[in-house]
C-alpha cells in the first residue's frame, strides 16, 4: 500500500513539473511566473505528508534536539527555562508536529498555579527554521487551546512576545499583577482565558503545578 502511495505520489509531483516546463517552454510574461508559481505549491502539497501527533515517549529525544537546535546551547539560562526546570508536563497537551515522520515543530504545556487556581504554562513552542513562516506555530497552539478548553483547563500563560501571541487571544494582565521567580520581562508575560472571566481574581506569584507529570515518569 505504501509503495503505491509512493508511486502515485511521484507520478504526481511529474504532472506537476510537466506543468512548469510546458508553460514556461510555451509562455512568457507574468502567466509563466504564476504558472510556475502553482506547479511549485502543487508539488509543495503533494510532497508534504505534514501530521501533528500528541508527543510520546518515541519524540522525545527529536524535539530535545529541535530546542537545541532552535534555542540554542544557553536556552537552559533564559528565565522561562529556568522557571520551568523541573517542572512536570500535561502529556495530553503536549504536541509535534512531522513531515514523514521527522519531527521539525514541538509544543509543550506544564501545570502551574496562582494563588490555588490552576492553569497552564505554554512553552517552549518551536518550529524549525526551514518550516517556519507556513502557520505551523500557530497551528500548534490554536490545535492545543482548543483541546485544553475541551479538557476543562481555565487559563494559560505563557512568556513571550505579544504582537506574535495575540494572534490566538493571548494578552497583557495589567502592571503588577502576576510575577514569576528570577529576572522575567513581566511585560512579556501573557494570558489567555479559556473560559471567560478565569483571568480576573489572578494575581500573585506563578508557582509549580500538580497536575501533570513528568516525561521522564515513563
Ligand atoms: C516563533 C515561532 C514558533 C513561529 O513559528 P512559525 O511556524 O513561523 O509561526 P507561524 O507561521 O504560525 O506565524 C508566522 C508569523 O508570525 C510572525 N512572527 C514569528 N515570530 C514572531 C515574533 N517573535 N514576534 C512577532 N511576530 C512573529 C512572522 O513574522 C509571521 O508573520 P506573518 O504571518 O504576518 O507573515 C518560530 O519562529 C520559532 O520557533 N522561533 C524560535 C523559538 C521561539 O522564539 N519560540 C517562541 C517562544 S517559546
Amino acid at each position: 500500500m505504501r509503495f503505491f502511495f509512493f508511486v502515485f505520489r511521484n507520478l504526481l509531483v511529474c504532472f506537476f513539473w510537466v506543468i512548469i516546463y510546458f508553460f514556461w517552454v510555451i509562455r512568457g510574461g507574468a502567466a509563466r511566473l504564476y504558472l510556475v508559481k502553482i506547479g511549485f505549491a502543487g508539488c509543495n502539497m503533494v510532497v508534504s505528508l505534514v501530521s501533528f501527533k500528541c508527543e510520546q515517549a518515541c519524540h522525545h529525544q527529536a524535539v530535545d534536539a529541535l530546542h537545541g537546535s532552535v534555542l540554542g546551547a544557553d536556552r537552559f539560562s533564559r528565565p522561562s527555562f529556568l522557571f520551568r526546570s523541573g517542572l512536570a508536563c500535561v502529556p495530553d497537551l503536549c504536541y509535534v508536529v512531522l513531515d514523514e515522520g521527522k519531527v521539525f515543530g514541538s509544543i509543550r504545556y506544564a501545570p502551574v498555579h496562582i494563588c490555588e487556581h490552576d492553569g497552564l504554562m505554554l512553552g517552549p513552542l518551536v518550529v524549525h527554521p526551514f518550516y517556519t513562516e507556513r502557520g505551523y506555530g500557530v497551528a500548534l497552539m490554536r490545535l492545543t487551546i482548543d483541546l485544553a478548553r475541551q479538557k476543562g483547563h481555565k487559563w494559560i500563560f505563557l512568556v513571550g512576545d505579544l504582537s506574535y501571541y495575540t494572534r490566538v487571544g493571548f494578552r497583557f494582565l495589567g502592571e503588577g499583577r502576576i510575577f514569576l521567580p528570577g529576572p522575567v520581562d513581566l511585560h512579556r508575560v501573557l494570558f489567555l482565558e479559556l473560559v471567560p472571566g478565569a483571568a480576573d481574581d489572578l494575581s500573585g506569584e506563578v508557582k509549580p503545578g500538580h497536575l501533570g507529570r513528568s516525561f521522564f515518569d515513563d
